[in-house]
């Protein structure tokens, strides 16, 4: 009975998750070595640097929200929570207007797309341990928020029904590479700022 279990498992085809994980690991992986990004994990981040960095953030949370919206993504997926923490987190400097460079046209890209930005949270946790070291006196809302486990696994859940269909499989793939790709992209625009 062991065996006959073991062999189940072994045959069961991977999750929807760690395909889109497995196709999307050089764009992701891509943005550890970024030169914008990167600056977040090193010791002498500067604190103009730092906000600049933050800035792009919010307009591409801005952009993705808008994007959720135009493709009536459930509420529960809403980065509205992101958002308050990131406006908090630049509450003494100029919000930037919503990024323009991300393109999604259906419900399964957006859904790419979420899969993409909820997941970065993973990242923020090691991001914040430098933040601590590297500017404790700075507010790190954003960064320091921890992931919400019921809306992810909502999210993988709703990954598995959907992406179970290979048509949609490949939409879904498509909103995760373009947002990983556009995210870089936004990010590179970051230009680093004289440190203060
Ligand atoms: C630059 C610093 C980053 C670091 C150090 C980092 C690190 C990590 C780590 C440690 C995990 C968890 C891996 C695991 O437990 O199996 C993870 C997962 C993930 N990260 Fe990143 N990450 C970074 C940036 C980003 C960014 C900017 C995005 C998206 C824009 C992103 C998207 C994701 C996604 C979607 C997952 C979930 C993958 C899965 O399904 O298991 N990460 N990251």
């Amino acid at each position: 009975m062991k065996l006959l279990e073991q062999t189940r498992q072994r045959a069961a085809p991977p999750s929807v998750r760690a395909r889109i994980a497995d196709e999307t690991r050089m764009s992701h992986e891509a943005l550890h070595t970024h030169p914008v990004l990167s600056r977040l994990m090193a010791a002498d981040l500067g604190r103009k640097e730092y906000a600049t960095i933050l800035s792009r953030h919010l307009a591409f949370f801005e952009a993705a929200e808008q994007i959720s919206i135009r493709l009536n993504m459930p509420h529960a997926f809403s980065f509205q929570p992101e958002l308050r923490l990131l406006r908090d987190d630049l509450r003494d400097h100029g919000w930037p207007g919503p990024y323009a460079g991300l393109t999604l046209q259906t419900p399964c890209q957006a859904l790419g797309m979420l899969y993409v930005l909820h997941g970065s949270r993973f990242g923020a946790q090691v991001i914040h341990r430098n933040l601590r070291k590297a500017l404790p006196m700075h507010r790190h809302n954003f960064f320091g928020d921890v992931i919400a486990s019921d809306r992810w696994r909502l999210l993988l859940s709703e990954l598995e029904t959907k992406g179970a269909q290979s048509r949609r499989y490949s939409e879904i793939l498509h909103g995760a590479e373009t947002t990983f790709s556009a995210f870089g992209t936004a990010m590179q625009t970051a230009e680093a700022r004289p440190r203060q």
